[in-house]
């Protein structure tokens, strides 16, 4: 019977779980403020089956979608597996049969065809519809109310991109979704798709593009006027992958771009900025427009953090060596030229939240996990990187002041959403699961809810899970009147 590999992608928080689960009413200590109303979708990776190679990563485990309904100041959980083709086609073999991460050219032959989506890193609400999405292939729709799985998503046939972005924009005033793909065209290509879907889920554009490489796009930002994709030196190789080997290597010595075109104009009008070489970037806090300026704000490394990445690459900075913070990238579009004028403006971290309403815009503050040195503690072994984040920052450029959550050792923080609050001068809610680890074999779950004004102070509520939850990758807020308005009606 195979085993799961003995390596941190399979042990400590990132040890398989695998549990479908559901429970109403859920203990709450505290009040539930009476903004929350809605659900909390959270996306999960959880290898349902040990991997054909030991040298995998928990990126690619089974994605499963977790839900905390909130109704009434009550609470419901529930979370179930994505049921992918590829979740069925291995659950039908009861062994995996998928290969290394992104190489199909691994496979065993018996799934030769079959699509490889694991659909594992976000839930994105747009247009009345929840689709669990992963870059490497197209989005899964499920059933918001339910959590059934309802099949691939192509936007009724019409997207063309054989990928799409985990990382979707959406602008708070018109409701547009922005996303993008890359390896539009297949595996190792340098095409990368450019969508627009209306506020009520139409694809209503999609126009490609080629990269200056095959790189790992994770994430991409929007201005007003403007779409924004960063390109690091992160990248893939067909031979490489036919040969058997890794999708990605990171290249140090090469340098890292930013595309920049009106954001409803054509890719022919993308004029691309010179940045740093061998830098890494996941996630974007948000980008906003400073008369001819833009300015992007992004969660930088000096190297690829994902040591299944880094050191393949014969990168070996060790993980306490990267340096990183929260670095603003300037591009002046008023002058010629391909300059990038960078400043850090705070601490690093990733997994940043934004105000929704901010979203593109000229913005106050922000929300950031971080590996705190005052914890008192090592962070919890866990995600893709290995160590997890132990702190949560509340950045407020505005008031020029950090405030940091510190729960002491042994705690890990996931990323949080924020509930906007209808009271107005206030700031709204942070919602974030933390799992506290008592050994590499147990830890225990919990919801918090906080002030987002206060992250310090104790929280108004907490849950504490009768089940561990795996951590998750990204979360999405979906407020009960969206939810009343899904496509799919909730069942009488
Ligand atoms: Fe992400």
């Amino acid at each position: 019977m195979a085993t799961y590999p003995d390596t941190f992608e399979f042990n400590h928080l990132n040890r398989p779980l695998g549990i479908e689960w559901s429970r109403r009413n859920l203990t709450v200590e505290g009040r539930i403020p009476d903004d929350i109303e809605g659900a909390f979708f959270r996306a999960v990776p959880d290898p349902a089956f040990p991997p054909l190679f030991a040298d995998d990563t928990t990126l690619s485990g089974d994605g499963m979608v977790s839900r905390f309904l909130f109704q009434n100041g009550a609470v419901d959980h529930d979370i179930r597996y994505v049921r992918t083709a590829r979740y069925e086609a291995e659950r039908q073999a009861r062994r995996a049969l998928f290969g290394r991460y992104r190489n199909p050219f691994t496979d065993d032959p018996a799934v030769r065809g079959v699509g490889r989506e694991v659909c594992n890193t976000t839930p994105v609400w747009h247009g009345g519809r929840l689709l669990m999405t992963k870059e490497d292939g197209r989005a899964y729709e499920v059933n918001p109310h339910t959590l059934e799985t309802v099949g691939i998503y192509t936007f009724g046939g019409r997207l063309k991109s054989e990928t799409m972005t985990a990382h979707v924009r959406i602008d708070p005033v018109t409701g547009e979704m922005f996303f993008f793909g890359y390896e539009a065209g297949g595996l190792a290509t340098e095409d990368v798709s450019y969508c627009i879907a209306d506020r009520d889920g139409n694809l209503v554009s999609e126009q490609w593009f080629r990269n200056p490489y095959c790189s790992m796009m994770h994430d991409m930002a929007i201005t007003e006027r403007y779409a924004i994709f960063p390109v690091y030196p992160t990248t893939a190789n067909l031979e490489r992958l036919k040969a058997g080997g890794l999708h990605w290597l990171h290249e140090q010595e090469r340098e890292s771009w930013v595309g920049i075109m009106p954001r409803y104009g054509k890719v022919t009008e993308l004029r691309w900025f010179k940045g740093p070489k061998g830098v890494s970037a996941y996630h974007f806090v948000n980008a906003f427009e400073d008369g001819g300026k833009v300015h992007l704000d992004v969660c930088l490394s000096d190297t690829n953090a994902f040591p299944f990445i880094r050191e393949p690459s014969g990168i070996t900075t060790k993980q306490w060596e990267i340096k990183g913070s929260v670095s603003r990238w300037t591009m002046d579009l008023s002058k010629p030229g391909d300059g990038i004028a960078l400043a850090d403006v705070a601490p690093p971290g990733d997994l940043p939240r934004l105000r929704d309403i901010d979203q593109g815009r000229p913005y106050t503050h922000f929300w950031l996990p971080t590996v705190s040195m005052k914890t008192g503690g090592p962070p919890v072994v866990g995600g893709p990187v290995g160590t997890t984040f132990n702190a949560l920052l509340r950045v407020d450029f505005a008031a020029q002041r950090i405030d940091e959550l510190n729960l002491g050792p042994g705690i890990a923080f996931n990323e949080p959403i924020h509930v906007p609050s209808k009271r107005p001068g206030h700031d709204g809610w942070l919602v974030a699961c933390i799992d506290r680890e008592h050994d590499a074999q147990h830890h225990e779950s919990e919801l918090l809810i906080l002030d987002a004004a206060n992250i310090t102070a104790p929280p108004v509520a907490r849950i504490r899970m009768p089940v561990p939850l795996h951590p998750q990758v990204h979360g999405w807020w979906v407020p009960a009147s969206e939810l009343a308005r899904a496509k799919i009606p909730a069942p009488r």
